[in-house]
């Protein structure tokens, strides 16, 4: 048997934060980021809309990017205190995925973060509040998906938080709020979201409900994506659903490791300055492991298949050579949205540059550890290929100085 779970009601659309003013119920916390929802009048409509649906409203503002347990237990906290029957999260995947965490620790206050990242055993939930999520970038289809990303800091490690408890009751996609995004925000988040479109469809745990919300996503995130980046916005508002669809896939079908090597790299480096953005990390790790995988004979024919529906490639050529036309496409893509190839060209400012901010002895240094952890991390079990820990330093290493993966 296998589930396929989504948030019961999605609202899309511009202008659908509006649907707010219809929630039932006393207490509402709104979680947000640093202020951006603040600064573009987004928050004061969502205060606005609830307070005339007759809630009490709460703030619990300044949720930083890539949230950190202390975060959580903090918003946990003031939950506890104000006790609300809806918790609204409110921006980018970070402060989403934080309240998401506070929510559980909300509901089960003697849960600890180790507890919460058992994987699939989450308490049930909605016993105290439901969870309304409006994401404000368009890339980590957090308002759809059962996962959180939290990092702990004393460990520089992301730790993945998986259960369809989690998964949001109402998720609000609207356009209007992506609008206001920045360039680099836009690349990021946008290869974020192709990352998950290509990985669900490669997972062993793909299924016919997951394959064509994946199909989709790409063929709409091939044509859209490096428009939305150059400032076409019908391009932009399309990207908000594409990368939903996307994570309608993933939260069902599950991520590979591309994920894995992201989430465990991501902060590993943060004592020099800056960390590895998500969605640029997945950038550039994505040809690899496409190269990786495509050496499994049930991966190599799915891709195989994704290329056809992309058209890039002729249908008559092989496999192989279908992967090779993917491999290229998506390092064209990152070209063209100005992201590196590699971490060694990664710069501090995440463009590409000569020498990057992670030094050669550095990550040589700390690999071990690093590859490690990308293997026990809760997306490798869904990856086509389970990866030793020589394949996973290896991979590392060819996404580290952008070599050929050949094994
Ligand atoms: N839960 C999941 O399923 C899932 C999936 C992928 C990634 N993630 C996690 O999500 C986090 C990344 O989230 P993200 O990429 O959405 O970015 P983010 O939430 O970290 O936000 C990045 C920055 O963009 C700003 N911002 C957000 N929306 C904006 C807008 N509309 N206009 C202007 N500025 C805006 C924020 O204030 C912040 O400074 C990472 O921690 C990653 O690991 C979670
Ligand atoms: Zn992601």
């Amino acid at each position: 048997m296998a589930r396929f779970t989504l948030p019961r009601d999605l609202y899309h659309g511009k202008g659908s934060l509006e649907v707010l003013k219809t929630f039932k119920g006393e207490r509402a916390i709104i979680c947000v980021g640093g202020g951006a929802m603040k600064r573009f009048g987004f928050l004061d409509r969502a205060v606005a809309y609830l307070q005339e649906a007759g809630f009490e409203v709460q703030l619990f503002e300044g949720i930083e990017p890539d949230p950190s347990v202390e975060t959580v237990m903090r918003g946990a906290a003031a939950m506890l205190e104000f006790k609300p029957d809806w918790i609204i999260a409110m921006g980018g995947g970070s402060p989403i995925d934080a309240a998401k965490a506070m929510w559980i620790k909300y509901e089960y206050p003697e849960c600890t973060f180790e507890d919460m990242c058992k994987v699939f055993g989450i308490p049930e939930l909605r016993k105290k509040a439901r969870f309304c999520a409006i994401s404000s970038t368009s890339g980590t289809a957090t308002e759809v998906t059962a996962f959180s990303i939290i990092t702990d800091y004393s460990k520089g490690i992301k730790y993945p938080i998986a259960d369809f408890e989690i998964t949001p009751d109402v998720a609000i996609v609207d356009p209007d709020l992506a609008e206001t995004m920045p360039k680099k925000l836009v690349a990021h988040t946008g290869m974020d979201a192709m990352t998950h479109a290509v990985e669900a469809y490669v997972s062993t745990a793909n299924c016919d409900y997951s394959d064509p919300l994946a199909i989709h996503a790409i063929e709409m995130i091939m044509q859209d994506l490096v428009p939305s980046y150059n400032g076409d916005m019908a391009a932009r508002d399309r990207m908000h659903n594409a990368q939903c669809l996307a994570g309608m896939a993933f939260s069902n079908a599950l991520l590979g490791i591309v994920h894995s090597m992201a989430h465990k790299t991501g902060a590993a480096f943060a004592d020099y300055g800056a960390h590895i953005i998500h969605g640029a990390a997945n950038a550039m790790y994505l040809p690899k492991v496409v190269a990786y995988n495509a050496k499994d004979p049930v991966a190599l024919k799915r891709y195989g298949v994704m290329v056809d529906y992309m058209g890039i490639a002729d249908k008559s050529a092989s496999d192989e050579d279908k992967v090779k036309a993917l491999i290229a496409y998506l390092r064209k893509m990152n070209d063209d949205l100005n992201i590196p190839h590699c971490i060694k060209n990664y710069g501090l400012d995440s463009y590409p540059c000569e020498n990057g901010f992670v030094p050669e002895d550095v990550f040589l240094a700390r690999l071990p550890e690093i590859a490690k952890n990308a293997i026990g991390d809760a997306c490798t079990g869904s990856n086509p290929r389970i990866p030793t820990q020589e394949e996973m330093e290896n991979l590392l290493k060819c996404c580290y100085y952008d070599t050929e993966v050949d094994f």
